[in-house]
């Protein structure tokens, strides 16, 4: 993957990955014809990790402005930290396993697209785990609230950059996938 396309660095898809997207553009996907119950159901999921994101991060500045307890943000951030990395690890798994492999082979114009997806979650992988190690630094902090104080300041930067980049991949993948999906249908995909 060279450098312009890898998560960290890539500010959009390239020109030529975009060309069933420039026949399908966001704004008309909802009132398509092959607008279905899948294509909402998996839009859904990435929402709802974005929704994640936000609460924790929600959370974490009212931690830091002490205007949340400790406790209450131990349970908070073990509830949604719990929620979004067993989601995206399940949601990674079945677009790994059943959507790739079949949706790469549905337009060659864009079949590359799924390579810079596929290392897109390779590169998730290392971000969670360092997301993982800084939640759990924070939530072994609630007893101390100096030292809180200050891992809630590393926690916050954590989930800033992984928010970002997440973000990057689920905008792409949604402009990979959905025109895909439009154009050729969902039945395979079940
Ligand atoms: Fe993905
Ligand atoms: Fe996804």
């Amino acid at each position: 993957m060279n450098d312009e396309l890898a998560l960290i660095s890539r500010e959009k898809l390239p020109d030529a990955l975009q060309v069933l997207l420039a026949e399908y553009p966001r704004e008309g996907w909802e009132k398509d014809p092959g607008f279905d119950g899948l294509i909402r159901f998996w839009l859904d999921r990435h929402l709802m990790f974005r929704r994640l994101m936000k609460e924790m991060s929600g959370a974490t500045d009212l931690l830091l402005d002490r205007k949340m307890a400790p406790d209450q943000f131990g349970a908070t951030l073990s509830r949604y930290g719990g929620m979004f990395v067993n989601g995206l690890h399940e949601h990674h798994t079945i677009e790994d396993t059943y959507y790739f492999p079949k949706l790469i082979h549905k337009d060659k114009r864009i079949s590359k697209g799924f390579d810079i997806l596929d290392a897109d979650h390779h590169a998730l992988d290392e971000f969670l785990a360092s997301f993982v190690t800084s939640a759990n630094g924070v939530l072994q902090a609630t007893g101390d609230r100096a030292k809180l104080q200050d891992q809630g300041g590393v926690f916050q930067t954590e989930l800033t950059r992984l928010e970002k980049l997440l973000n990057r991949h689920l905008v792409d993948e949604e402009e990979l996938i959905v025109p895909v999906i439009l154009r050729y249908g969902s039945r395979e995909l079940g």
